[in-house]
């Protein structure tokens, strides 16, 4: 039988990211330059996986491959087969630990792939709450963001776990540096926790704060404001910072962006490492900034452009 298969994107959270942890809303875009693809088939077992990282039995994968082989084993459960022996092989450009989603993509693509694998089906609810069982493997508590974005194909506005789409005014450009430093969102998101442990009021003021941001964001994508929406993203990193979940690698590419002239810029994801978000003019101003953060240290750097019209 030919291989069952599944995809799902990478992710950049526009605005929102640890607030969202505490309820407060988030916006997020597909970046769609990089995606995640898995192909699975029926073998008779042990079950397998195939990958950049690893090759062989599912039950031997290393540690870092926990959230593909909860993905499977989920998905199987799902299916109702769960002494089924599949062999799945893996396929993603979107880097690891960079706040781009890439763990949530690789369990929808695997669970996709298993799921079709097994001539099963599900529901959008169920597939995001496979999704979340293997994520939860990697990240403790996720939100849930990341798991609903990697599946949307438009811009999508976070609350109370579910996703909305946004409307989109006018054409948003954007540039994603990667600081090549692993992010560390687990890490993270337990500073802020214990940050606000210590000092509830100061931590809640920026965290509502950020909430703030992601509303008024959302008008300004709506209307097609990329001024509004640049300054909107330097205030957020700067809350961000002051939460502690800022690294002298993204201020280095953060203000390289600002004083280049992107409209705003900040770090994108669990932070700690990973990557910065800028926000330009236009796919020739995308062009520029991305030529100049590769030469002030940008380990790689993608464009992505949100259409508006959407
Ligand atoms: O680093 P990422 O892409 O996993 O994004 C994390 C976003 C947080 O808000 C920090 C955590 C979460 O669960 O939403």
């Amino acid at each position: 039988a030919p291989a069952a298969t599944g995809r799902a994107g990478a992710k950049a959270i526009l605005i929102g990211e640890h607030a969202v942890v505490y309820g407060r809303p988030a916006l997020a875009i597909p970046v769609r330059a990089l995606e995640a693809r898995a192909e699975a088939r029926a073998i008779s077992g042990p079950s397998r996986l195939r990958s950049a990282l690893y090759t062989g039995q599912a039950a031997r994968a290393p540690e870092r491959l926990r959230v593909t082989v909860t993905a499977m084993a989920a998905a199987l459960e799902a299916a109702g087969s769960p002494d089924t022996a599949l062999e799945i092989a893996i396929e993603s450009s979107i880097p690891a630990e960079r706040g781009l989603g890439s763990s949530a993509a690789v369990s929808a693509a695997v669970i996709e792939a298993a799921l079709a694998a097994c001539g099963a089906r599900v529901d959008d609810e169920r597939m995001h709450e496979l999704i979340q069982t293997a994520e939860r493997a990697a990240h403790g508590s996720p939100s849930g963001l990341d798991a609903r974005t990697v599946r949307a194909r438009a811009a999508v506005w976070f609350e109370a776990g579910r996703i909305e789409p946004v409307s989109v005014g006018s054409d948003l450009t954007f540039v994603i540096a990667d600081s090549g430093v692993r992010g560390r969102t687990r890490e993270a998101v337990a500073a802020v926790a214990a940050r606000r442990a210590a000092d509830p009021a100061a931590v809640d003021a920026s965290l509502d704060e950020l909430g703030a941001l992601a509303t008024a964001v959302r008008g300004q994508v709506s209307a097609g404001e990329s001024d509004g929406i640049g300054a909107a993203m330097t205030r957020a990193h700067t809350l961000l910072n002051g939460l502690g979940v800022g690294d002298p690698a993204l201020d280095r590419l953060f203000a390289a962006a600002v004083s280049a002239g992107a409209l705003g810029a900040k770090l994108t994801g669990g932070g700690r490492g990973g990557c910065v978000l800028a926000l330009v003019r236009d796919t020739d101003a995308a062009a520029e900034l991305s030529d100049h953060l590769t030469r002030v240290g940008a380990a790689a750097v993608w464009t992505t452009t949100v259409e508006g019209g959407a």
